[in-house]
């Protein structure tokens, strides 16, 4: 026998009529071993044993009946969180029993969970940002600039460093041996973790150097987990940008040395102390079908396609630092990019509420940013399609 799990509408503001239309059609819509609806007294009961969303919501948009009975009678089956998924359904009711693992809590507990961190001497107590250093774009190096400010001042951290690639930046230069690049970078770093608040985010876009096997972004990670951050996940950015590099195969069509082609680039999320960021719900502004969307941790996003424009050599989109931004800190949070380029990071946290601290080394990039920032207005997220 077919168990259920069983959600309860209550559907005394609703015409009865309207109420009956929605079960049979959804009765007849439905084999009555996946879910079924009926009525009894004030309530609609939907009886759910797996159900296909996708189709639930083409059904519900061709039957004519009152919108808001049609938007809760989604929204009841939507909101549950706990499922399973088989094929393209929801599994409801005994979706657990598949599962390979048991007592998988105390299981976790044996093994520690991010054991690496968990040694850690971070101060838990929290630093205002100076004035001086709130809402600011600032010329010069972030290693002297970082040095200036309080421990845990900053909510999330959002940048991409120069890679070292050899690109022309205006005051950097990005050939050096790899051990002065990363003593660079690692010093800069270290600062950041200082600065950065107990439970804030340091978010990273990585690119390795695919072409001299420089696999940055394991590097980089090591040098997180060794200074005791909390690997949170990493997200691959789908740039789609298939053009790269077409032509070189390496040992074409032999195993001797293929050359491997990459269409994405890394974001790394590294935590200071704790998973769990303190922050007041009222403040979060990402919205439910973003959330559903960007917790699946492969983001396809064209890249920066006006860099000329914006006279820098190596930006990332607005839509990248827009979805870094609202799923990892809240509205009023305080905002640093320490390699802030031509101020992607800073615009985008004017834009979505939040407070800023861009440094970067060259004084023309420095402008761009402060320029993007006085022509742009809170709230102005038009331009974002997801
Ligand atoms: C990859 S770009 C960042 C671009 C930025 N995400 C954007 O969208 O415009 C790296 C930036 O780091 C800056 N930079 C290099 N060394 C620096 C240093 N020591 N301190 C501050 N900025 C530095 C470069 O000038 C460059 O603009």
């Amino acid at each position: 026998m077919t168990k259920y799990r069983n959600e309860i509408l209550n559907i005394s503001s609703f015409s009865l009529e309207d109420c009956q239309k929605l079960a049979d059609a959804f009765n007849n819509y439905f084999p009555i071993n996946d879910a079924y609806m009926n009525i009894e007294g004030n309530n609609l009961h939907v009886m759910l044993y797996k159900l296909d969303m996708a189709k639930y919501h083409d059904l519900l948009q061709s039957i004519a009946i009152d919108a808001k009975l049609l938007e809760k009678a989604f929204d009841i089956v939507d909101k549950i969180h706990s499922y399973g998924v088989k094929g393209s359904k929801r599994q409801f009711v005994d979706y657990n029993q598949e599962r390979k693992v048991n007592n998988r809590k105390s299981k976790e507990q044996n093994r520690g969970k991010h054991y690496y961190a968990n040694e850690n001497t971070f101060s838990k107590s929290n630093n205002p940002i100076p004035t001086e250093y709130e809402d600011k774009i600032i010329c010069g190096d972030s290693l002297e600039i970082l040095k200036k400010l309080p421990d845990n001042c900053v909510d999330i951290i959002f940048t991409s460093p120069p890679y070292n690639f050899g690109l022309d930046y205006d005051n950097h230069n990005d050939t050096t041996n790899w051990d002065s690049y990363y003593d660079m970078l690692f010093a800069i770093f270290k600062e950041c973790i200082r600065v950065l608040k107990y439970g804030g985010r340091f978010v990273v876009n990585v690119q390795p150097l695919y072409s001299d096997y420089i696999p940055a972004h394991h590097i980089i990670s090591n040098f997180f987990i060794e200074n005791k951050m909390i690997w949170k996940g990493e997200i691959l950015w789908e740039k789609n940008n298939y053009n790269c590099k077409m032509c070189s195969y390496g040992s074409w069509k032999s195993p001797s040395s293929p050359y491997l082609k990459y269409t994405w680039e890394f974001v790394e999320v590294y935590c200071k102390g704790d998973l769990k960021k303190p922050g007041n719900s009222n403040d979060a502004d990402i919205t439910a079908d973003e959330f559903k969307s960007w917790v699946v941790a492969k983001w396809s996003i064209a890249p920066e396609r006006h860099m000329k424009e914006f006279g820098h050599p190596a930006m990332f989109p607005e839509k990248l630092a827009e979805r870094v931004l609202k799923l990892f800190s809240f509205k009023n949070d305080i905002v640093l990019d320490p390699f802030n380029g031509a101020g992607t990071t800073t615009v985008v946290a004017k834009k979505t509420g939040r407070h800023y601290l861009g440094i970067d080394i060259s004084q023309d990039y420095c402008k761009t940013a402060q320029n993007r920032l006085d022509e742009s207005d809170l709230g102005q997220l038009s331009i974002f399609d997801n």
